[in-house]
């Protein structure tokens, strides 16, 4: 059977030959397109049985174009770029490959962390980590990874998670909240964690940062929807001590750089799961678990009804 791998931000060398190596093992073929277009996307799906993508935008269209797709996995955790419900109503099966790539979500966090704190390198005296303390907002397989290596860096660790027990953070050497509020008002730094969901979109904005302490730093390596944009640059107006660091790029990335410079950074291009290790982890999960889909229809991490 055909197995698509369309990553417009293409993994790395090594993490395409595992792919290649695993698929081909199975005794099926892997279609590769990386860069692509969206033609080229809907040129490629047409013979596919099973198709892996990254955060590329996979529609009902796309779906349409694909009348032998069985499969959908996204090689890493997120799936906001994937339509549910076109892929129930085609009988299509997502998965996500959950934890493959936390780590290296989680390191970015205190490379940004660090960069704000060191005034992004320009020189100027800056402050250190140690003893500050830091919210985590959602504790599943990043957020704990975060934590995990926060502790390394002498810090204090909050975290708001509705579905995780107390008792699970504690064990882990974490203080529970259970507001956003108690979060963002405790915490020098906040680290964002959470999906991209009807319930999350826009949630963060004026209110939440105005209620951070002097010099407090918001972190995202979630999703750029999660933020009030309009309101996040009032507060920032507002508060010449607060910045945000952001691993997506805003929409209004320009303005935000222009009015608030040295206060905000962004990366050209979602980072946080670019790396050799993530790649490989994800990847070679991606094609396993489509392997093991179209063989006995094995879906522990579907995500779709
Ligand atoms: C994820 O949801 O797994 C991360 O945001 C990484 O996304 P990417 O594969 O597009 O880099």
């Amino acid at each position: 059977m055909k197995i698509l791998v369309f990553t417009e931000k293409p993994f790395a060398q090594a993490a395409v030959k595992a792919i290649e190596n695993t698929i081909n093992a199975s005794g099926n073929e892997l279609l590769l397109v990386e860069g692509g277009t969206r033609e080229d996307l809907l040129e490629a799906v047409k013979e596919a049985e099973g198709l892996i993508v990254r955060s590329d935008k996979i529609d009902g269209a796309v779906m349409d174009a694909a009348p032998k797709l069985k499969v959908i996995v996204r090689a890493g955790a997120g799936y906001d770029n994937i339509d549910l419900e076109a892929a129930t109503a085609h009988g299509i099966c997502v998965m996500n490959t959950p934890g493959q790539n936390s780590n290296a979500v989680a390191e970015l966090v205190f490379g940004m962390a660090v960069m704000m704190c060191r005034n992004q390198y320009n020189g100027k005296s800056g402050t250190e980590l140690k003893e500050k303390s830091l919210g985590i907002y959602a504790f599943g397989q990043v957020g704990r990874n975060v934590a995990r290596i926060a502790k390394g860096f002498g810090m204090r660790l909050e975290a708001l998670d509705t579905f995780v027990p107390d008792a699970v953070m504690e064990g882990e050497g974490v203080k529970p909240v259970h507001t956003p509020e108690e979060l963002f008002s405790e915490n020098d730094f906040v680290s964002l964690h959470i999906p991209a969901t009807p319930q999350t979109r826009k949630s963060i904005g004026y209110d939440l940062m105005m209620k951070m302490p002097k010099g407090g730093v918001l972190i995202n390596t979630a999703r750029k929807e999660v933020i009030d944009e309009e309101g996040l640059m009032k507060a920032l107006e507002e508060r010449p001590d607060l910045r945000y660091i952001s691993d997506i790029k805003p929409d209004t990335a320009e303005e935000f750089e222009k009015r608030f410079a040295s206060r905000v950074f962004f990366t050209p291009k979602k980072m946080g799961a670019q790396t050799a290790e993530a790649n490989f982890n994800a990847g070679v999960a991606a094609a396993e678990q489509t392997i093991a889909y179209l063989k006995n229809g094995w879906n522990k991490f579907q995500v779709n009804k």
